[in-house]
């Protein structure tokens, strides 16, 4: 395997995995959107082949000479799929499936697909949820990644073999932040705000993962052998952690920095996130394990947020939502300003 497309390879994840990927020697291909531009790739401008582009439109030429890829375009939470829940149909969904059937025109065999954890949200609390759970989402969102992994599986046979990793809510530092994730955000609050709010006590228990570890096992899939990951789902995370037990890593992380940092109750919002998963199945039988725990991706952040400089927080780019409804009210008010959707 040598040349590989990242479709969504400007975004959060996709910014740590393109580097990864050309630190082991692979050719890169992205296709993206670009809602956050190419700076995330500056780093990389001569290594990487950039195509500002639609993966609900994409040519098939983008696949000419492409040995695997990676699927992590689309919208990415879900205030952004309940914005546009149709665009996001099209996005996570219908382009998933359009993506492989081009791949099996194409000969290309191995698709990763970076699908979610949150389509276990909903069931009842107090059970670890694996891949053999009977899932129901809730959400536009989680819907469309299902859906998008019913299509990828329904296309598997001996020429196409996708590997779908349902990511855990992802942690960690970027060169596209996002602190609307929620260690990162906590890490924020913690620097600029001096005050983390805990959600109805913060009981809620959640999957995690670092993103180096999310970059890193998407490459293991490309590589691993067929009879280990192909047309495989798995759950991919560190552990599950209470949003309470992250407030205080981080709050005491920040304190050790000298930040002051104090930690208070909040209402509990409508709509609470609450679930735990295994990693089991990734670890066993991918043969790959997450090396990097909360502690340590929190302890990274602040020392790179500290050595950028000063950071702007509150800047819209920093929260997908509000940087989607900001670029969609400059194009209804602006004559030729694209859509994002
Ligand atoms: N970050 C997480 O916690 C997390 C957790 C589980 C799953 N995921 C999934 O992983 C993938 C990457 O997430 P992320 O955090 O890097 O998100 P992100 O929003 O930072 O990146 C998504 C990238 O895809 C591009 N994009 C969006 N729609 C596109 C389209 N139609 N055509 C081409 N490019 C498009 C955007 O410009 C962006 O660069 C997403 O599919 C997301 O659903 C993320």
């Amino acid at each position: 395997m040598k040349r590989i497309l990242v479709t969504g390879g400007a975004g959060y994840i996709g910014a740590v995995l393109c580097e990864m990927l050309i630190e082991r020697g692979y050719d890169v291909r992205v296709i993206d959107r670009l809602y956050w531009g190419e700076g995330p790739l500056a780093k990389l401008r001569e290594n990487v082949e950039v195509i500002r582009g639609d993966v609900r439109d994409m040519p098939d030429s983008l696949l000419d000479g492409i040995d695997g890829v990676v699927h992590m375009a689309g919208l990415s939470n879900d205030p952004t799929a309940e914005y546009n829940p149709s665009a996001n149909w099209q996005m996570n969904t219908v382009a998933t499936k359009t993506l492989a059937e081009a791949c099996k025109r194409h000969g290309v065999q191995r698709l990763t697909f970076g699908s979610s954890c949150s389509i276990y949200d909903g069931l009842p609390t107090g059970t670890i949820y694996d891949e053999t759970t009977d899932v129901r989402p809730r959400g536009a969102y989680a819907t469309s990644k299902k859906a998008g992994e019913e299509e990828l599986m329904a296309l598997a046979d001996d020429t196409f073999q996708p590997v779908i990793l349902r990511q855990g809510t992802v942690y960690g530092y970027s060169p596209r932040m996002r602190y609307d994730l929620v260690v990162n955000t906590f890490v924020k609050d913690a620097i600029s705000k001096g005050r983390l709010s805990l959600h109805g006590g913060g009981w809620m228990f959640r999957p995690l993962v670092d993103v180096t570890d999310v970059a890193r096992a998407h490459i293991h899939c490309l590589e691993a052998s067929i009879e280990n990951v192909g047309g495989q789902i798995f759950n991919l995370m560190h552990d599950n952690y209470q949003i309470r037990e992250l407030a205080m890593l981080v709050s005491g992380s920040a304190q050790m920095r000298k930040f002051h940092v104090e930690l208070s109750e909040a209402p509990m919002p409508a709509i609470a996130r609450d679930y735990k998963c295994s990693g089991d199945k990734l670890r066993q039988m991918g043969g790959f394990q997450p090396q990097v725990s909360v502690l340590e991706s929190i302890e990274t952040m602040l020392k790179q947020i500290e050595s950028d400089g000063t950071v702007d927080f509150h800047h819209p780019r920093y929260y997908n939502i509000a940087w989607m409804t900001l670029l969609e009210e400059a194009h209804a008010n602006l004559e030729g300003f694209p859509s994002v959707f």
